[in-house]
C-alpha cells in the first residue's frame, strides 16, 4: 500500500480540504495517522470492527488491548457510553479537550472489536485542532493508539510514524512536533471511585483537585507481577521498549553522574556503544558515549516533551546500552518516571 504524506500547513487555519481526503478514508474504513497533544494516533472509524482489526495489524498489537475513541465535542460521548457518572463530568469540564482519558460503561453501538472485548469504553476528546477537525469532519467517533509498531516508543513527528507506518496505512498528517510528548492520563470513572490506570499530563493533583479522591491502579506501581493485573490491559506490556538495554539511575545527582561516567567508560572499554540521557543541568559532566539531553530539570515538560525521540535515536543510531538520569515523581514526573522504569524493565541502580 503506498503511504500519503500530508503535510497541514498551519494548524492554526486549517482549511477543511486539507482534511477532506483523511475524514473520508475513516468513514470508509481505512487507517490514518494524526497528530494529537500527547502523541500521534493511529485512527479508524471506532465503529467498524473491520477498521479496528487494521489497526492491530498494522501496529503488530495484541487484539485484547483495547483502543481509546477520540471525539470532538460533548455531545458525541453519550451514544458511546450506558452513563456518564458525576466525576466523569467533572473532570471532562474542568479537562477537556485535552490530555485525558475516561472509562465509561460501553453503549451497545460501540463494538467488542474496538474495546478488546471489554464492556467499558475508553474515551478522549483532544485538544489539538487537526484532531478536533478530523474527527468531527469525519463524522464518528476515531479509534486511535499511538501510532508506532507495538513495542515501539510512541510518535512524537510525522517522520517516526513514517519510520513504523510507511505501506501499512493509507494516510500520514504531519502537523509537526507534538506538544506534550508522553501518552494522555488515563482515568477509570466507571465505579465508585475514580483510579488512575496511567499517569500523564493531567496529573494526580490536577485530578484530585476536581473528583476528590482518586486511587491508583495498584499494578502500575512497580514490575509485572502474576497476582496484579494492570487495570488498562495495554499497561501489562513492556512498551516503549527501546533495543538497546536501558538503565536508570537513581541517587543523588553528583553520585548519578559519577556512576553514569564509570559505567559508560566501562561498557566502551568492552567495545559496547553506549548512549548517555542526561539534562541541560548536567550535559557537560558526561565524557564518553553519545550524549543526549533530554531537557531541563527545572521544567519537566521539556522532559516529557523530549524523551520517546531521544530513545527513538538511540535505536536509530544501535547502541547496545543506555544510561539514563532519573526524575522526581512529582506532577509531571509520574508519567515521565512510567515511562522510562517501564523501558527500563525495571531495571534501576540506586546509587
Ligand atoms: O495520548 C493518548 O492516549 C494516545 C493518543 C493517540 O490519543 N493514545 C494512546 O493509545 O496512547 P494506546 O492504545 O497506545 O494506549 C491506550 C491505553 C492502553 O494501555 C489500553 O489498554 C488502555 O488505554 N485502554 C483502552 N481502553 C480501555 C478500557 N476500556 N479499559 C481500560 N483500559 C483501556
Ligand atoms: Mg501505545
Amino acid at each position: 500500500m503506498e503511504t500519503k504524506l500530508i503535510k497541514i500547513q498551519d494548524s492554526e487555519w486549517i482549511k477543511d480540504e486539507e482534511l477532506a481526503e483523511a475524514a473520508r478514508i475513516i468513514r470508509e474504513g481505512g487507517l490514518v495517522a494524526f497528530p494529537t497533544e500527547t502523541v500521534y494516533g493511529l485512527g479508524a472509524n471506532a465503529l467498524n470492527e473491520d477498521a479496528a482489526r487494521k489497526i492491530y495489524a498494522a501496529k503488530g498489537r495484541p487484539s485484547d488491548n483495547p483502543l481509546i475513541a477520540h471525539i470532538s465535542c460533548m455531545e458525541e460521548l453519550e451514544p458511546l457510553v450506558k452513563e456518564i457518572p458525576e466525576a466523569g463530568r467533572k473532570l471532562a469540564e474542568a479537562y477537556w479537550p485535552g490530555p485525558l482519558t475516561m472509562v465509561f460503561p460501553k453503549s451497545e453501538i460501540v463494538p467488542y472489536g474496538t474495546t478488546g472485548g471489554l464492556d467499558t469504553v475508553a474515551v478522549r476528546m483532544p485538544s489539538d485542532p487537526i484532531a478536533g477537525r478530523l474527527i468531527a469532519l469525519s463524522g464518528v467517533p476515531i479509534a486511535a493508539p499511538s501510532a508506532n509498531t507495538s513495542g515501539r516508543p510512541s510518535p512524537t513527528t510525522a517522520q517516526h510514524v513514517w519510520q513504523d507506518m510507511n505501506g501499512k496505512i493509507e494516510m500520514i498528517l504531519d502537523g509537526g512536533p507534538v506538544g506534550i510528548g508522553v501518552e494522555s492520563t488515563i482515568v477509570d470513572v466507571s465505579g465508585p471511585v475514580p483510579v488512575l490506570l496511567r499517569p500523564g499530563a493531567v496529573t494526580m493533583e490536577m485530578l484530585e483537585a476536581v473528583a476528590g479522591q482518586v486511587e491508583i491502579d495498584p499494578a502500575i506501581q512497580g514490575p509485572p507481577r502474576e497476582d496484579l493485573r494492570p487495570k488498562a490491559p495495554g499497561m501489562k506490556y513492556r512498551h516503549y521498549a527501546p533495543h538497546g538495554d536501558l538503565i536508570l539511575v537513581e541517587g543523588d545527582l553528583e553520585a548519578v553522574v559519577e556512576r553514569i561516567n564509570s559505567l559508560s567508560r566501562e561498557r566502551e572499554e568492552e567495545g559496547c556503544r553506549v548512549g548517555v540521557i542526561c539534562t541541560e543541568e548536567t550535559r557537560e559532566r558526561y565524557h564518553y558515549g553519545e550524549i543526549r539531553s533530554v531537557g531541563q530539570r527545572a521544567k519537566e515538560e521539556t522532559i516529557a516533551h523530549n524523551l520517546f525521540a531521544v530513545l527513538r535515536e538511540f535505536d536509530d543510531l544501535g547502541v547496545d546500552y543506555i544510561y539514563s538520569e532519573s526524575f522526581s515523581r512529582d506532577h509531571l514526573g509520574q508519567a515521565i518516571m512510567n515511562r522510562l522504569t517501564k523501558a527500563a524493565g525495571y531495571h534501576v541502580i540506586h546509587v
